[in-house]
Parts: C-alpha cells; sequence; structure tokens
C-alpha cells in the first residue's frame, strides 16, 4: 500500500516534471519567437521583412512596440524604416537602449488615415535617438514630434511639417514633461516677406522650427504680435525692418504688411420694411485699398428678407433677421444689419381729402391720380385749407431745422395743367414732356393737394434743404410722389420737390414701407 503510494507519487513527479519541461519549452519558443520577430504587437499583425532593403510594419491594431533588437537590426544593416499606421501611436520602446540610433522615419499616410501621427519617445527607455529626416505624408498638417527632455533627448536634422499639437504624448515613468523638438537652422533666409494684416504668417525662416530662441524684433513694436507658434500676426499696414536672431544666425529684412478690411461701413444700421417693400444698401470697406475688400451679402433668414449681390434687400415675410455682409477671405470681417419685416399694412377705409370726386379713383379711400386715372375738368377745389396749414407746419420746422422750403406751385386748375403740359410738348415735344408733365386731367396739382416746394431741380433731392423733406415730410402727411428708382411704376422722372398729401398715418405708412404710392395701393 506504502509503496504503492510511493509508486504513484514517483509517476506524479514524473508528470510534473514533463509538464515543467514542456512549459519551459513552450516559454523558451515563445521567447525565440519574440526574439525573432521582433516586434511585439499585442493585438495587431505586425510585419517585419529585413530580407528587403526596407523594412515595413504595418498595423490596423493597437500600438506597436519596436524593440531593441529591431533597432539593432535596421542600424546595422543599415536599413530604413517605413511605418504606416492608421491612427495610433508609434513607440519606441527600449529598455536598454544606450547605442545611438541612426534611421530615417518615414510615416506614410493611409488612405483611411483621418487622425493624427505622432512619434513619441518612451521617456527613461531611450537614450538617444537621432532622426536624420522625417517625412509625414498627410492631408493634415497636424503631426507631431516631440522631444523627451532633460538627458533624453531626440535630434532631429531635418523635419517638415512639424506641428506642435499633441496632447496624448505617453512618457516614460521618470519623465514628466516634455519639449517641441527643435532644428537649430544654420541660416535665415526669408523667402515671402509681404503678409496681409491680421492673418498670423510664418515667415519661413529656412527651417520649421528653431531651437526656441528665435527672437524677432520689429522697428514699430506696434505693427506686429508674434504668437506662440511664432506665427506674425500685422498689425497695421506699412513697411517695417524686422530683426530675426536665433541662437547663431540673425537677418535683418523689410516686412511688408498689407492692409486689409478693419470694418465694413454700411449706410444703414437697421432696416424696417413692409412686405415686398426693397432698398439697397451701401457698403465701404475700411480701409478702401484693403486687399481683401471683396465682399459678399447674405441673410440670416431669407424666409424674411432676401438680399442680392448688390445688397438689395427684399422683404418676403414680417419677422426679424439680419442682413451680414463680410469679405469673403480673410481676415473675415463682417457687419450685420438687423431687419424688421412688418406686415403690409392695409390702407385705413378712411375718406380722404378730396373725396368724392365724380369719376375719380379711389383705392381704399385714397385718391389716386396719375397717368391711367384721372380727374375730370370740371373738378376745381383750389388749395385744400388742410394741406395748407399742413405744409405751413412743414415750412416752419424746416425752418428751424435751417431749411428755406418755398411753395412754388400748388394748386392748379385743369386750363393752367393744360397750357403748362402744351408748352412743354411744343418746346421739348410730347414724348420727353410726358416723362415730366401730366397732361390735363391727370396732373394731382389739379387735386389741391400737390405742391412743388423747394426747388424745381433734379439736384433737389441732394441738398440739405430736400433731403430734410424726403426725411421729414411724411411727418406733416406728405410723401415724395414722384421717387427715384420708382420711375417706371409712377410713370414720371424722379420730382424731388412735388409732395403729395395724404394725412400722416398713411404717409408715414407709405414712407416707411419704402413703396412708391401705386406699389402702396397695389395698383397702377
Ligand atoms: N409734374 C407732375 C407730374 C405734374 O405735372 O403733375
Ligand atoms: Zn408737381
Amino acid at each position: 500500500m506504502k509503496n504503492g503510494k510511493k509508486h504513484k507519487k514517483n509517476k506524479k513527479n514524473v508528470l510534473a516534471g514533463i509538464l515543467i519541461i514542456i512549459v519551459i519549452f513552450v516559454a523558451v519558443f515563445l521567447i525565440a519567437s519574440f526574439v525573432r520577430y521582433k516586434i511585439i504587437n499585442d493585438q495587431a499583425v505586425a510585419y517585419v521583412n529585413l530580407e528587403k532593403e526596407i523594412t515595413t510594419i504595418y498595423t490596423k491594431g493597437k500600438d506597436i512596440w519596436l524593440f531593441d533588437n529591431t533597432y539593432d537590426m535596421i542600424k546595422e544593416q543599415n536599413l530604413s524604416l517605413v511605418i504606416s499606421t492608421e491612427k495610433y501611436m508609434v513607440q519606441i520602446a527600449n529598455e536598454d537602449i544606450t547605442s545611438k540610433m541612426n534611421v530615417d522615419i518615414n510615416i506614410v499616410k493611409d488612405k483611411n488615415i483621418e487622425d493624427y501621427y505622432s512619434i513619441a519617445v518612451s521617456g527613461n527607455r531611450l537614450a538617444e535617438l537621432k532622426i536624420n529626416t522625417a517625412y509625414f505624408f498627410k492631408d493634415k498638417e497636424y503631426v507631431s514630434l516631440y522631444q523627451v527632455a532633460d538627458e533624453n533627448k531626440i535630434l532631429i536634422n531635418n523635419c517638415i511639417k512639424i506641428q506642435d499639437e499633441y496632447s496624448s504624448v505617453e512618457l516614460g515613468e521618470n519623465v514628466n514633461s516634455y519639449v517641441l523638438a527643435y532644428v537649430v537652422p544654420s541660416e535665415i533666409n526669408v523667402e515671402d516677406t509681404v503678409i496681409d494684416r491680421g492673418i498670423p504668417t510664418k515667415l519661413n525662416i529656412g527651417t520649421e522650427y528653431t531651437n526656441g530662441t528665435v527672437n524677432i524684433e520689429c522697428e514699430d513694436k506696434e505693427a506686429i504680435e508674434i504668437d506662440e507658434k511664432l506665427n506674425i500676426i500685422g498689425k497695421k499696414a506699412g513697411e517695417y525692418k524686422l530683426k530675426i536672431t536665433t541662437s547663431n544666425v540673425s537677418k535683418e529684412i523689410v516686412l511688408t504688411i498689407r492692409p486689409t478690411v478693419e470694418k465694413i461701413e454700411v449706410d444703414k444700421t437697421t432696416l424696417s420694411l413692409v412686405v415686398d417693400a426693397n432698398t439697397t444698401l451701401t457698403a465701404n470697406v475700411v480701409p478702401s485699398d484693403s486687399v481683401n475688400k471683396e465682399i459678399a451679402w447674405t441673410s440670416s433668414d431669407e424666409s424674411i428678407a432676401t438680399v442680392d449681390n448688390n445688397g438689395k434687400v427684399i422683404a418676403k415675410s414680417p419677422g426679424n433677421c439680419e442682413i451680414i455682409v463680410k469679405t469673403t477671405t480673410e481676415p473675415i470681417i463682417e457687419t450685420k444689419i438687423p431687419v424688421e419685416v412688418k406686415e403690409k399694412p392695409k390702407a385705413p377705409e378712411v375718406i380722404q381729402l378730396g373725396s368724392n370726386i365724380p369719376g375719380a379713383t379711389y383705392v381704399n379711400g385714397i385718391l389716386l391720380v396719375n397717368k391711367n386715372h384721372s380727374i375730370p375738368a370740371s373738378y376745381a377745389p383750389g388749395l385744400n385749407q388742410t394741406v395748407w396749414e399742413a405744409f405751413i407746419e412743414l415750412k416752419e420746422d424746416a425752418a428751424i431745422a435751417g431749411h428755406d422750403i418755398q411753395l412754388l406751385s400748388g394748386y392748379r386748375s385743369y386750363a393752367t395743367q393744360e397750357s403748362l403740359y402744351n408748352n412743354y410738348v411744343a418746346t421739348y415735344g410730347q414724348e420727353e414732356a410726358d416723362t415730366f408733365s401730366a397732361k390735363p386731367g391727370t396732373s394731382e396739382h389739379q387735386t389741391g393737394l400737390a405742391m412743388d416746394v423747394g426747388w424745381i431741380d433734379d439736384a433737389y433731392g441732394e441738398t440739405a434743404s430736400g433731403k430734410w423733406l424726403a426725411e421729414n415730410c411724411h411727418k406733416y402727411g406728405f410723401i415724395i410722389r414722384y421717387p427715384k428708382g420708382k420711375e417706371d411704376i409712377t410713370g414720371y422722372k424722379y420730382e424731388p420737390w412735388h409732395i403729395r398729401y395724404l394725412g400722416v398715418d398713411i404717409a408715414t405708412d407709405v414712407y416707411q414701407s419704402g413703396l412708391c404710392l401705386e406699389e402702396y395701393l397695389g395698383v397702377q
């Protein structure tokens, strides 16, 4: 029994021994394969073909860890290392590397790569890695290459497209900071010395980065600003002497800062329109010689108001929106004009002055006299008393504002209009006369509600007095009856002097609508 047990125990020991041998064998085998492949990638495929001149490592998995033997081989065989990866950090991890590495690293963009690439050196594990050339091929410019601080360092002789924003560098245990890898330029050679005001521009000084001690000094301290990426931001247009100094070289250049738009001035700061009304905004860029003076107009809500390339705003439906005018190229400067669109006012059904004229046309109670709507020859009311009083009030207020507005022509009888019109026809011919003089029976002057004031000349509208009249006559019940831009609708040339009485409410509505009377009434 005892022997039997012992025998069994021996058997167990033998089995355990065999098991241990197997485990050791497998472990040795694993280590061997570990050594053989040189690359451990715990999830993805990593493949090295050292037979070829170029070693390729390709992975779509997690981080790739390159062990020292790989580098030794690369170094011994004088190979290039090409790393093609997708989104993952390539870490160079080595417990023992003490030898100096001397490799070229190409990070080649994969079609699917859309994020970032980086090379990070895993802190304390690396003594010194010398990267001769690091090329980064990708669409975005954001490529990072970091140097581990203190005694661990990467020397980079020549880096192309290196960018300094990267947040997830993994550092070794003993390293708790990293710094950018810099290149010390051997000479400063500024190719382009013309920049546009307000646009951060990197002066190409022969290399992307220096050892961090670049000093750029401008003769006018207010002319430029330099950001942390060594971009120069022009603040004032002009030509300035600039001194660029690095740790070992220095150069003086003349920097030209071209003017760019600082603001866009628009002739109106707000707009209030009724549906279907339109107005044209005029914008000017400041300074006028800006290199980016092209501007574009947009509406924040085209269902409320639209705007075209010329700043013409058309009110579409009631509501509020903004008309935005902005530069089409950097620096983007914009000006917004708040727009209020109101319902088209319904003219109140009130009987206006000049009512009950037989055969005359009334729209919502408003007497309409134009080329298509006449009044009878027999209607001869004289100048309306209310209209006269309104004009006197207007005239007095205009005088306070410094304008002498005289009445030049008020009521005209059919006969007066007839002789006036005939004289014009005799002098200018009928076609031209019809553009500024009404045929007898179709002149508003015959209603006693219209008058010519100020100065009978196209230029009157541009005078201070003419402008005051246009901007204020509605407060006294008048409108400028034949406005500029509405010639096709009214049938007459612009007459900044001809005012028509409608009463304060309707005149104000018409004024605010931006419409001429025919448009306002919705008739021709
Ligand atoms: N000048 C205007 C049109 C008139 O003759 O009534
Ligand atoms: Zn007139």
